[in-house]
């Protein structure tokens, strides 16, 4: 039984607690001297007693989630998370209580995602080091002769241990606001433009490229930084597009000020519940997990923080009847 529990104000609270015990220790020592006929000392100290009683009654849970919000706060310190306390009351204490059930949430949610991120990078980069290492020991063992072929194998590694680390690299950076981005007028058509030219270097020759974009159309963004968003939708169009296949860039402005960029293609396209997963840390289609053709799973999620540092959005869609369609948004420039 708690009687106070339903009140808001810890003042209001006490003020009743005090006022309470005032009145009881006053009629409890003239009910005790007057009626059992106690000497007024003992009937006194009866009185105090009797009022300490109603007290602790009328206060009970209080105090209780002070309490129990240390405990949990030393078991956090001890590197224990996910406790909550209970929240026992609807006044200050228990606004505290449920702030503190919020912190202490949000505390164990950034402790997971620190461990799985340690787990995720210590699995890729071992990846790429094992196959390094066990060609450099055959090659001292004298299993293998240092030949171009053997070379190269181990120099795809090393490229692609290089390619992780610059991508945690600026991970970190643009999640720490280190880098300031360098906003002004640009013209999406330049950036859809050179990033097809740059992806023709690598891409099959049988995957085309189109552009689709007014000429006159100015976005407002860090050029270098969008380049680099666009150039990740077109590496990931090109690795699963179909042989031939068709990469088709387009700019164009959208709704409420704003600049659209799509990239699609004619490969598998995302399956439903991966089009907002895509966007997380090291999240890899199923069938691609493992494959060496792929890289880490960070392109875009470093897109989404270039994005979102913007103030833009991007998102993956399906196209019919195969095919991704990738949409990032910017606002458009100030004319
Ligand atoms: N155009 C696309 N078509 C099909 N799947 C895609 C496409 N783009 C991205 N994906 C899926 O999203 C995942 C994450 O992509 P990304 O973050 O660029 O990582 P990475 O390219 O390093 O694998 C990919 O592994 C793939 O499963
Ligand atoms: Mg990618």
């Amino acid at each position: 039984m708690r009687p106070l529990q339903s009140l808001g104000s810890l003042k209001l609270k006490l003020g009743i607690v005090i006022v309470a015990a005032v009145w009881i220790t006053a009629a409890a020592t003239i009910a005790a001297v007057r009626w059992l006929g106690l000497p007024s000392i003992v009937g006194a100290a009866a009185g105090v007693t009797f009022a300490l009683a109603c007290v602790q009654l009328l206060a009970r849970g209080t105090t209780k989630p002070l309490r129990e919000m240390a405990a949990v706060a030393s078991a956090m310190a001890r590197g224990e998370h996910g406790r909550q306390v209970a929240v026992t009351s609807n006044d200050e204490v228990g606004e505290l209580a449920k702030a503190f059930n919020r912190m202490t949430a949000e505390l164990a949610e950034t402790d997971r995602l620190r461990r799985d991120l340690v787990a995720n990078v210590s699995h890729e980069l071992r990846t790429p080091l094992g196959a390094l290492q066990a060609v450099l020991e055959n090659v001292v063992d004298g299993v293998s002769e240092p030949d171009p072929e053997t070379l190269r194998t181990m120099l795809a590694q090393t490229r692609r241990l290089g390619r992780l680390v610059s991508q945690l690299l600026d991970l970190s950076r643009l999640e720490a606001g280190e880098q300031p981005f360098d906003i002004r007028p640009f013209a999406p058509r330049d950036i859809l433009e050179s990033a097809a030219r740059e992806a023709r270097l690598h891409a099959p020759e049988d995957v085309v490229f189109s552009i689709d974009a007014p000429a006159a159309l100015q976005a407002d963004g860090d050029p270098e930084r969008i380049h680099q968003v666009v150039m990740n939708l077109v590496e990931n169009a090109v690795r699963y597009s179909p042989r031939p296949g068709h990469v088709k860039l387009r700019a164009a402005s959208g709704a409420d000020h704003t600049v659209v960029l799509e990239v699609d293609d004619e490969g598998p396209g995302i399956a439903g519940e991966d089009l907002e997963r895509v966007f997380e840390r090291f999240h890899r289609g199923d069938g691609h997990r493992g494959s060496d053709g792929g890289g880490a799973g960070l392109g875009l999620a470093i897109a989404r923080w270039i994005v979102d540092l913007h103030g833009g959005t991007i998102r993956a869609e399906r196209r019919e009847p195969h095919g991704s369609h990738m949409v990032v948004t910017l606002p458009q420039a100030r004319a």
